[in-house]
């Protein structure tokens, strides 16, 4: 698995320009897309800057000198972000994580995204992962009503080595929502963000450009 993830992490660095900005995704794949950056860096001097999307990114790029900037700054040229479901339209489910508020805004703002992840993130319909969504803590049992009123089981994410609730990177809630079989994601990712308290949820639709797999057959570039 993780040598699938690496041979996209690999490929999607290899179609980054010289002085390009980039959007830093969040995750144990875009770790090999910032690797593989950071040693283009190191070894052909190319002069990129990048944006991170969590504090794992931000502290991967320090690891391997890749500049950083931000969004009041400078405009995203590629964003590469990892995906927890890809369905074939290209609709997304991120936050397994906890990191899709902030990826969110860099990869809508980023003038290409670039998905990459492994062969096992590909589904004909999205929703056996349970969507997360980000909350603000006080809106907790008002949100929780109004998601079990659309259908959802609620679960609030509970840290590991971390007692209580995982605290996102802005401080707050992630809610994990099982709704079964998402049928239409764009109308359900516009909804839900309605609901007052709701940070952002992590369905991403209409905004992929292009993914790269990697398989036990090598990557493949859809
Ligand atoms: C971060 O919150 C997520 O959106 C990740 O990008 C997504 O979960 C993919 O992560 P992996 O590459 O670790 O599977």
């Amino acid at each position: 698995m993780s040598q699938m993830k690496k041979d996209c992490g690999y490929a999607a660095a290899d179609l980054v320009k010289d002085s390009q900005v980039l959007g830093l995704g969040t995750g144990s794949t875009t770790l090999y897309f910032i690797e593989k950056v950071g040693m283009r860096v190191r070894d052909e001097g190319i002069e990129v800057m990048g944006v991170p999307t969590s504090f794992q990114s931000r502290l991967l790029a320090r690891k391997w000198n890749i500049p950083l900037t931000d969004l009041s700054e400078h405009e995203i040229d590629l964003a590469v972000d990892g995906a927890d479901e890809i369905d074939p339209d290209f609709n997304l489910i991120k936050g397994g994580g906890a990191a899709h508020t902030l990826e969110k805004i860099v990869d809508y703002s980023a003038k290409e995204l670039v998905i990459i992840a492994d062969e096992s993130k590909l589904v004909d319909v999205l929703g056996a992962f349970p969507l997360p969504i980000e909350i603000i803590p006080a809106s907790l049992n008002p949100v929780t009503k109004a998601l079990e009123d659309m259908g959802g089981k609620v679960e609030v994410r509970m840290g590991q080595a971390k007692d209580g609730p995982v605290i996102t990177d802005n401080g707050n809630f992630i809610l994990d929502i099982a709704f079964g079989q998402i049928d239409n994601p764009i109308p359900m990712e516009d909804e839900l963000n309605t609901i007052p308290g709701v940070v952002e949820n992590g369905l991403f639709t209409e905004m992929v450009d292009k993914v790269i797999i990697g398989s036990k057959d090598g990557v493949k570039y859809l």
